[in-house]
């Protein structure tokens, strides 16, 4: 596996393997790997001749500047795991490799990104629409992978793929839960005990939330007995809980067809951030 951090070194090993026509996967990650980001390179690897994981804490994405401070950031051990993965190389720019000059080109996802995560974390979808972006030129990836759990990055880049021309496949691979449910999240490592004892609870309300709806209860009805369940657990501050259409992102009042609808959640554990959703 080889590890690069400047994008020319990088550039030249990738034109190399596509004078030998090697098909080529990106997984991009921020660091602190856990089993969910091992899938993605599984599924990548499973796909393509080479895989290109990025391990890069994107400034711009983040709102609060506690939470990139706090952010893990662990590359050793992700250097380990990734050895392990049949990962055939690693880009871990530094931040004034990725960002030489600050950039002024923004992106607006409109309705897309008004409501959850772009209404409680402004900025953020641009954040990430310039880094993917950024990524996916450098790279000039076959496939590209990311996670469901992320739901609303998943719409956005979605769009974002087709607005723009980008020339490659999305996969989108399940959400990877801890035994007890828990998405699994670099945040995670974050929670002190009582908090990681808790925290199984998110996927637990948004399953029994799910089965209502499906038991023909109302939107309105479900939303405020999860709220009411969040609230009678003291460590839990809830952002959002939205029941949403899942191409359009918007607030439903009824369930529509299966596989349409989406059920997320972001809740503060103290400092921590958590986000979780279900589609059905
Ligand atoms: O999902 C993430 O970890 C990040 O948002 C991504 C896609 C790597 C961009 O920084």
């Amino acid at each position: 596996m080889e590890v690069f951090t400047t994008i020319q070194h990088l550039r030249s090993f990738l034109d190399h393997q596509i004078e030998l026509r090697k098909t080529i996967g990106l997984v991009p990650t921020m660091g602190a790997l856990h089993e969910g980001h091992i899938t993605l390179i599984e599924a990548s690897n499973a796909e393509n001749d080479i895989t290109v994981c990025s391990i890069f804490v994107n400034p711009t994405q983040f709102n609060n500047p506690e939470d990139l401070l706090k952010y893990p950031r662990t590359l050793e051990q992700d250097l380990e795991i990734l050895g392990k993965t049949g990962c055939s190389a690693v880009f871990a720019p530094s931040v004034e490799e990725m960002y030489p000059e600050k950039t002024v080109v923004k992106f607006d996802f409109g309705s897309l990104e008004t409501v959850m995560e772009g209404a409680s974390r402004p900025g953020h979808f641009n954040g990430v629409g310039i880094v993917v972006s950024k990524l996916f030129n450098i790279v000039n990836p076959h496939r590209a992978y990311f996670g469901q759990k992320d739901l609303q990055q998943v719409a956005v880049i979605t769009r974002m793929v087709k607005d723009l021309s980008f020339s490659l496949q999305l996969v989108i691979c399940p959400t990877v839960r801890e035994d007890d449910g828990l998405a699994m999240s670099s945040r995670n490592r974050r929670l002190d005990a009582k908090e990681r004892s808790v925290a199984p609870h998110i996927n637990r309300i948004l399953q029994s939330a799910k089965n209502e709806l499906l038991a023909g209860e109302s939107v309105e009805n479900v939303v405020q007995t999860a709220k009411n369940e969040f609230d009678a657990i003291k460590e839990f501050t809830l952002d959002y809980f939205e029941i949403v259409d899942l191409l359009s992102l918007q607030p439903i009042q009824k369930v529509g067809p299966a596989g349409i609808n989406a059920i997320c959640v972001a809740a503060f554990l103290g400092p921590v951030r958590l986000i979780d959703n279900v589609v059905f």
